[in-house]
């Protein structure tokens, strides 16, 4: 008897723990799928479809800033935005807007944007 309850109990703990390892994966998931969602949603009316960039905004794939920038950097333009003086692109007339993302947002952006935007 003692021994059937020891093994209720494990069987307990077993379950517990793949509930929360399913749990805890969850997050991450959601995130990559968030920043591509978020890209769709936001970015590709001025920065295309895949990134490859309009009149209106530049390429953001194989872009050296995106590619090799600092996170922050990258998260600042995209939560601040980038006009006049500070404009890069003097060739787009229009500047990046500033308020199109959270914090998370943008965190969940710039691992979208250096991550599957660059495939
Ligand atoms: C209204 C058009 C527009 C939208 C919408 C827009 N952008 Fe931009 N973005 C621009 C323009 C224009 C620039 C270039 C500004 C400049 O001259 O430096 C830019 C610049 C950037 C840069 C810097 C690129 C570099 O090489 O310095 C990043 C990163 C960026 N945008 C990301 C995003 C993300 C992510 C979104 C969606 C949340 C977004 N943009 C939405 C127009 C837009």
């Amino acid at each position: 008897m003692p021994h059937r309850r020891v093994g209720g109990i494990n069987g307990h703990v077993l379950f517990t723990a793949v509930a929360i390892g399913v749990i805890l994966s969850l997050p991450a998931v959601a995130a990559a799928d968030q920043g591509a969602d978020l890209f769709r949603a936001k970015c590709i009316a001025c920065h295309g479809p895949r990134g490859e960039g309009t009149a209106v905004g530049p390429a953001l794939k194989g872009d050296p800033f995106v590619v090799k920038g600092a996170t922050d950097e990258i998260k600042k333009v995209i939560m601040s935005g980038r006009t006049d003086s500070e404009k890069k692109y003097p060739a787009i007339m229009n500047s990046m807007p500033n308020g199109l993302a959270s914090e998370s947002e943008a965190e969940a952006l710039v691992r979208y944007l250096k991550g599957d935007l660059q495939k």
